[in-house]
């Protein structure tokens, strides 16, 4: 059986917009064949005097997601291009993106750049630290390095101060084709679906992590799969992180017996 990018690769794919907080766009494909219910994968655009993309979606779905942001501005005045780690999903349209934004820089963790950027990049990335901000003009996104959380050692996320957005990447997973925005619970879903495909790499540094996205006090919550939160983020962090510290403690516990 082809795998499920491969079977979309023949059909024409929609990619929803939504505004999730002034000026921040969520760009949504469903795949239904994707996990038991479907699975979303979803970019944000952070429109300001530089604007930032946030995730670049897989190759197959680039002429959607490129359409998406191209009814909302010229493809070309993207000058950022970001992602949370290396995978299809965050980062495998990278060159097309870099190609049809020829004013566009790619900038990721420094880990990242000196473990595939520096050399798979088509062109020359800029390395953010810990804590560093980019001003976009309008905006300004913090990076969080947040290494193998949700997986991946390169990953980091950003944090968009006049909006308090976390693009938060993996974390509240969920499947199904939810709402752009909800202030309902999102945590029960990640935490089912965390049970399905398993796909956060529990460490000892895990649960600090993500306290640490909490101590920022988001009040959006920009999810790579499923619905974004509105309202405050911060107690649905600390769970999200008590959860992870409970599953590695059980795992740990397990083993020892
Ligand atoms: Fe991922
Ligand atoms: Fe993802």
């Amino acid at each position: 059986m082809l795998p499920p990018w491969r079977r979309y690769r023949r059909r024409s794919v929609q990619t929803r917009v939504d505004e999730i907080a002034e000026r921040i766009y969520r760009l949504s494909t469903f795949l239904p064949a994707v996990g038991p219910s479907g699975l979303t994968f979803n970019q944000f655009l952070v429109d300001a005097d530089e604007p930032l993309l946030f995730h670049c979606g897989q190759r197959a779905l680039f002429p959607a997601v490129s359409r998406a942001v191209a009814s909302l501005m010229d493809v070309r005045r993207l000058r950022w291009i970001a992602f949370s780690h290396v995978e299809a999903d965050e980062c495998g349209a990278l060159g097309e993106w870099l190609a049809a934004a020829p004013d566009a820089t790619v900038t990721h963790g420094a880990i990242g750049c000196a473990i595939w950027l520096n050399d798979q990049a088509p062109r020359r990335p800029r390395a953010l630290a810990d804590d560093e901000v980019l001003d976009l003009g309008g905006r300004r996104v913090r990076r969080l390095d947040t290494p193998h959380v949700p997986h991946c050692w390169d990953a980091g996320l950003l944090h968009e101060e006049s909006t308090g957005t976390l693009f938060c990447s993996d974390l509240f997973t969920h499947g199904g084709d939810p709402p752009a925005l909800t202030d309902g619970d999102i945590l029960g879903p990640a935490m089912a679906a965390e049970g399905q495909f398993g796909y956060t790499a529990l460490t000892p540094a895990t649960g600090a992590t993500i306290h640490r996205l909490a101590s920022l006090g988001p009040r959006t919550l920009a999810v790579m799969h499923g619905s974004s939160f509105a309202g405050d983020a911060a107690p649905l962090l600390d769970a999200l992180a008590g959860f992870y510290d409970d599953l590695l403690q059980k795992g740990v516990a397990a083993r020892r017996r």
